[in-house]
């Protein structure tokens, strides 16, 4: 069964039980308060016969009674104190004897109802007592048959009907196109899914309103979105890979072709060894470069974070990575703020800071200052390393953290870089926690700042 019945039915199975019950109990109300007028006006009535017969008891005024009262829809029939008939506007039937019948104490002045139950008995009936002169006393018994208020009910009952008819039929109405507007975009959603599922990511779900159907509207469009963004991302990365490592391969077959002739001499076989080595050791790399972000992708490298001393941890890697920068020519200056302790895995973040040196030392030329500087700025430590270097053009910043990529893909084949440090630094800082920004101007320079929160 699909959703839009289930809904309707489950609307419709609540409102039809909402209305029957209201229903019933306004019928209810109402044919109560009808038999109750029906008793108040022939209780009334009979008083008025009381009334005249209180002013003029002679046989005239007697007949007259019951004339008028055999041209309505009402008996009247008038005993003495005895009981016996003395005037009857139609011939009196056995059912109005049981009532005549009935023994009555005390009946006060303003009338008394004798019977009220129009659904068994055939007639709902009223007594209203009278005094004429020379202690002539009376009774006064009105009597309605309950055919006449049968029929006011069913009168009723079709009213009721028709009015109940119309209103499942509007019921109807609402519910359709309520479930189909309820559904529709659920029905869209599910098609979009399954598209999704079968590898189709162009898909647009319209969202117009801001009700929690048009928020997984929306959150699905994203996942398409991101969907078919990591699949472009990853089509282009393959591409990049396999471009990345046909060029260290090309050489290595070509220096072996070489290599295999006999006409060459064993020091130029030796230098083509050599080189196929070094390219070797390239992909090499490259290839565990690839396999440490494969581990940060599915979260099985693990952070291993202990408190250390800032300032004698970045003065080791100083230490360690001066004498390449004293080679090229570049000066290092080094500056932290005294005490600084962070928590860090210090494996992983001596790999940050060499990929950044790394990069600082491989971008910059000679005669320019590398710094290297931490401080701590409210709760949080801000590591920065600033270069003097060729700078990174403001295009290409926003994609400098994104994997294989490079400004100068020439450029930095000639310096052996992938383009995959600046990925892996920006996640093994935020596997800390942490963000990294970078500024940079063309010609002037470059710097990284790694902001480190407290935890
Ligand atoms: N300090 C810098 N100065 C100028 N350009 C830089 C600097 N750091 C990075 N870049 C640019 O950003 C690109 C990406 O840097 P990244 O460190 O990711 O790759 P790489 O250095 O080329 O190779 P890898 O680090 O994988 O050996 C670099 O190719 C370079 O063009
Ligand atoms: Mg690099």
């Amino acid at each position: 069964m699909n959703i839009s019945v289930k809904l309707g039915l489950w609307f419709f199975i609540c409102i039809f039980i909402i209305e029957t019950c209201s229903m019933i109990f306004l019928h209810r109300n109402i044919v109560q308060s009808l038999v109750s007028d029906e008793l108040d006006s022939l209780l009334a009535r009979g008083n008025s016969h009381r009334d005249v017969l209180e002013i003029s008891l002679d046989k005239a005024t007697l007949h007259h009674i019951g004339l008028m009262e055999s041209q309505t829809d009402t008996e009247v029939v008038i005993t003495n104190k005895f009981g016996k008939v003395i005037e009857s506007s139609n011939p009196i039937d056995h059912d109005m004897e049981a009532i005549l019948k009935l023994k009555v104490d005390d009946i006060p002045r303003k009338g008394l109802i004798l019977q009220s139950d129009w659904q068994k008995k055939k007639y709902i009936s009223t007594v209203s007592p009278y005094e004429g002169g020379n202690e002539s006393k009376g009774y006064v018994y009105m009597f309605k048959s309950k055919d006449q208020i049968q029929h006011l009910i069913l009168q009723l009952n079709s009213h009721f009907l028709f009015a109940s008819l119309l209103i499942l039929f509007f019921l109807f109405i609402t519910i359709f196109f309520l479930s189909r507007a309820l559904t529709k975009p659920l029905i869209s959603m599910k098609e979009a899914t399954s598209r999704l599922s079968s590898g189709d990511f162009s898909v647009t779900l319209p969202v117009s309103s801001k009700d929690e159907l048009s928020e997984l509207a929306h959150s699905i469009q994203t996942l398409a979105n991101d969907l078919n963004y990591l699949k472009k991302e990853r089509n282009e990365f393959l591409a990049s890979i396999s471009h990345e490592l046909q060029t260290p391969l090309t050489y290595i077959k070509g220096y072996a072709d070489i290599g295999k002739r006999n006409s060459i001499d064993e020091t130029e076989r030796l230098q083509y060894l050599h080189i196929i080595h070094e390219e070797a050791d390239h992909v090499s790399n490259l290839l565990k470069e690839l396999f440490d972000l494969a581990k940060m992708d599915q979260n099985t490298f693990t952070i291993t974070k202990e408190k250390i001393n800032l300032c004698s941890f970045l003065q080791s890697i100083c230490r360690r990575i001066l004498p390449v920068f004293t080679s090229k020519g570049i000066q290092l200056s080094y500056h932290c703020q005294k005490d600084l302790i962070a928590e860090i895995d210090p494996v992983r973040f001596e790999q940050v800071l060499f990929n950044l040196l790394d990069n600082a030392l491989k971008y910059s030329n000679e005669q320019t200052i590398t710094e290297i500087k931490a401080i701590q700025e409210k709760k949080n430590i801000i590591i920065t390393i600033k270069d003097q270097g060729i700078g990174i053009p403001s295009d290409d910043l926003p994609y400098i953290f994104d994997r294989l990529f490079r400004v100068d893909k020439s450029r930095s084949r000639l310096t052996g870089g992938f383009g995959l440090g600046l990925s892996i630094v920006k996640e093994i800082v935020e596997a800390h926690d942490g963000e990294i920004f970078v500024e940079s101007q063309i010609g002037k320079g470059t710097c990284f700042k790694i902001l480190l929160k407290e935890p």
